[in-house]
């Protein structure tokens, strides 16, 4: 059946349908669409638009309709072109003619706007709750690793030593980020579409405050054409997850080379590994790989949603029944990643004395011995020439700055004397890092407390 068969006398071409039908994939929010329903039709009784018993049986028959799909007895058939059709034949045939007047006052513009909106509501509290879970596992991690040195690297070349602590730290921040970005996306969003009517808002009363109001919204919409054609809100939702999906493809990428033979960083546990069909040695990050990997079909919605919405006239145009399939795929797409991921590094392992053996063996300390030459009134430039002698001197006997004797130190520049040793070790390294948001385990450990009542704060 039609909900628009009155105007149209051929029978619709099968392909037409297939292609136009949209049931197959927005059934997903069946249940959003009734509950749009059920405060649509309560505003319609208080502003005496139906009668209250008619509310009655449309309240009764739409939950014997979201039970009924809930237990699996009622099945989305094919020959309804979407979930407001279904649902509406549905009510029609269970409660007769009062089911004819829930659609007063309404159309499926506005109502597929408010079904859209709810759904991105409904899941966007998901995935912030998943984010706040892996903000909570950093967390554990880093107040576990103060004092758990590594080295820190630019263009994956050992750099300088961090802590775990403050590697880890760095992702917190981020996924930190993440989830204020989610928070504003609400506060922009959480204003309802409904009763903007198919463009230009309705000849009826309707009190559209009061169903923003059943709906948890702080208020309606203030546009009916702008209500029925924004999706502003699923960019940004979908731009939101891009930056958690190449987030978290980073922080994998890291693992998956943390986990190699030649890093031995960290060990992920057997459960989230794999083995090889045909090397009995191997034990692969796939895991890992697959969140990085799947990062790409999340931006490919962010551009389809943009592409799709460029070149739409105001107001509502079928192109956005395209909004759908790649914002669920997204969005399911992101919740995987997020769990599979915080389920990854709560169960890994790190080898806290490999990380420190290679802090000392990548002159890590370099910028500490030019400093401390600096300290003895060295000029700068000056020392950074006199350390990368020592460098080389120590490449060439396959050494670290650390194993030097105090002769060869001297033969480079008399300026050394015995406290070297303890200017280059790695503790003072990190431990002089004081500066707020420096590895330094007394600074370290500030952060860590700002971490915590901001993960708090986010509650
Ligand atoms: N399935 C449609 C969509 O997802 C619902 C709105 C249809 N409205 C219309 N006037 N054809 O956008």
């Amino acid at each position: 059946m039609k909900l628009w068969g009155g105007r149209f006398t051929k029978e619709e071409n099968q392909l037409v349908h297939n292609f136009n039908e949209s049931l197959s994939f927005d059934q997903k929010f069946y249940h959003q669409d009734i509950q749009g329903s059920m405060a649509h039709v309560k505003m319609l009784a208080k502003q005496g638009i139906v009668s209250s018993e008619d509310e009655k049986a449309i309240l009764d028959g739409l939950q014997g309709i979201l039970e009924d799909i809930e237990a699996g007895k009622l099945e989305f058939t094919k020959e309804h072109e979407d979930i407001h059709s279904f649902v509406e034949a549905n009510l029609i045939e269970r409660i007769g003619d009062a089911g004819k007047r829930l659609h007063t006052g309404r159309s499926r513009n506005d109502q597929v706007a408010l079904d859209m909106k709810l759904y991105c509501r409904d899941e966007l509290k998901e995935i912030d709750g998943l984010v706040k879970d892996l903000l909570a596992e950093l967390l554990k991690i880093m107040e576990k690793n103060t004092e758990t040195y590594m080295p820190g690297f630019t263009h994956l070349q050992k750099a300088q030593p961090v802590t775990l602590a403050h590697h880890v730290g760095a992702y917190f921040e981020m996924f930190y980020r993440d989830c204020t970005r989610l928070h504003d996306i609400y506060e922009r969003m959480n204003y309802c579409p409904l009763g903007a009517g198919a463009l230009a808002g309705t000849t009826y009363p309707l009190d559209r405050e009061y169903t923003a109001e059943l709906l948890g919204f702080y208020g309606p919409t203030l546009n009916s054409m702008d209500s029925v054609s924004d999706r502003d809100y699923v960019i940004e939702l979908l731009s939101a997850l891009s930056i958690i999906a190449m987030h978290l493809s980073r922080f994998s990428e890291e693992i998956i080379i943390w986990n190699t033979n030649e890093y031995r960083f960290v060990e992920i546990d057997d459960a989230y590994s794999t083995g090889s069909s045909i090397m009995p040695q191997k034990k692969n990050p796939d895991i890992a790989e697959l969140v990085r990997g799947k990062s790409g079909r999340v931006y490919g919605a962010l551009v389809s949603m943009l592409t799709t919405m460029k070149g739409i006239p105001l107001a509502y145009n079928k192109d956005m029944q395209e909004d759908k399939e790649l914002t669920f795929d997204a969005i399911d797409t992101v919740k995987g990643c997020l769990a599979l991921f915080t389920g990854m590094i709560s169960t890994m392992t790190f080898n806290k004395d490999i990380m420190e053996a290679s802090a000392k063996n990548g002159f890590t300390n370099a910028t500490d011995a030019a400093d401390y030459l600096v300290n003895h009134g060295v000029p700068f430039r000056d020392a950074h020439g006199i350390v990368g002698q020592l460098v080389l001197f120590c490449i060439d006997k396959n050494i670290a700055l650390d194993d030097m004797t105090l002769d060869e130190f001297k033969a480079i520049s008399p300026v050394f004397e015995e406290d070297i040793y303890q200017a280059i070790s790695l503790k003072t390294c990190v431990e002089k890092r004081m500066t707020i948001g420096a590895p330094g385990p007394e600074a370290m450990k500030k952060v860590i407390e700002s971490c915590k009542k901001r993960l708090e704060e986010l509650k």
